[in-house]
């Protein structure tokens, strides 16, 4: 059978990541260079249903490296998620020719990119799809590193310092939410990034007197008078928090949520270099003729797996670097 790729597809999908951009440009021009033709699909999924689509070339993707979100555009599709959604997505990439299609995101977006190659493969068509991660959250099992993350925490930490500016002239305590969905990678690294006093992350059980209420009195006895508590956004909520610290030790706290601010600016260079190598990577994969792959990094290497297998892999949270984060604090106590 000829395997020979001549024409793929390049989407993003689910929410946006600083570096997409760096991923699509490296993906195009891999192509475009290997002599396969790149079709540009704009909001994810939902643009192979509506035919949403416009061929690129290496001038399509100048002067995007440096910029947040994405020129593809990012959609969470509802309609992709059953059958017939996806039978319409198929018509495009059949009246299309598509021999692949890279998807940019995070699991879902993998997720959707298996069952529509799946269902292309029954209705005899060969659709080889290859995934990146991409997503601020870096909560994907497969991957050690996800593109974005490494932004959204230098964003997140900018932030934080400011606040620690007021916080400290005001002798306040604040109480700051990050994002990362059900993961607490963010909320971690940005708490060690900044001291913070305490960080509270969905990986660890939170319990308020021990996490909260006797960091903030230690710290008080060593003679802080201002606080810095992050609370990542699976672990419960920063208005909530602020709420029962007011409560329990009778300070009063300012709240802020950072919110969507963190998936944008511009992408470092370990984003840039890490989504520019992963585009490459994605484009080699296919032209080897492999399909349903992730390609991912792993204990500093960048691997491609089988896309099925990469689906059920989980990583172990680091909870060696919660460690060091408590032995960081000011409780000079490291009970783990
Ligand atoms: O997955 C990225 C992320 O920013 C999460 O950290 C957050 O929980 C979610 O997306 C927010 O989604 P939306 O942009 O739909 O509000």
């Amino acid at each position: 059978m000829d395997h020979q790729v001549k024409r793929i597809g390049v989407l993003t999908s689910g929410g946006d990541a600083p570096g997409m951009n760096a991923a699509v440009r490296a993906v195009v021009r891999t192509a475009i260079g290997s002599g396969i033709e790149c079709i540009g699909i704009r909001r994810g999924w939902s643009g192979l249903i509506n035919s949403d689509f416009f061929p690129m070339d290496t001038g399509s993707v100048s002067h995007i490296i440096d910029k947040g979100g994405t020129i593809l555009y990012t959609a969470r599709s509802e309609e992709f998620l059953g059958a017939p959604g996806r039978d319409k997505a198929l018509a495009t990439c059949k009246l299309l020719g598509l021999d692949g299609i890279v998807a940019i995101g995070g699991d879902g977006t993998f997720r959707g990119a298996l069952a529509l190659s799946r269902q292309a493969q029954e209705a005899g068509h060969r659709l080889q799809v290859v995934g990146i991660p991409a997503t601020i959250d870096n909560d994907i099992g497969c991957s050690n590193y996800t593109i974005g993350f490494d932004t959204a925490c230098n964003t997140a930490i900018e932030c934080v310092d400011k606040l620690r500016d007021t916080m400290q002239s005001h002798e306040r305590c604040s109480v700051v939410e990050v994002m990362g969905r059900h993961a607490g990678y963010l909320a971690l690294y940005v708490g060690i990034s900044v001291g913070a006093t305490a960080v509270l992350i969905p990986e660890r059980e939170v319990d308020f007197d021990r996490d909260i209420v006797e960091k903030i009195r230690r710290a008080r006895l060593m003679g802080t008078t201002h606080y810095m508590v992050v609370v990542a956004e699976g672990a419960g909520s920063a208005v909530d928090i602020g709420r029962l610290i007011h409560d329990e030790i009778g300070i009063d706290p300012r709240v802020t949520v950072l919110g969507h601010i963190q998936r944008g600016g511009s992408p470092t260079a370990r984003d840039r270099e890490t989504a520019s190598r992963m585009g490459y990577e994605a484009v080699m994969s296919l032209c080897a003729g492999k399909g349903n792959r992730i390609i991912a990094t792993q204990e500093g290497r960048m691997v491609d797996l089988d896309m099925e297998e990469a689906l059920q892999m989980t990583k172990p949270f680091q909870m060696d670097r919660y460690q060091i984060l408590e032995a960081l604090t000011s409780t000079g106590r490291f009970p783990l």
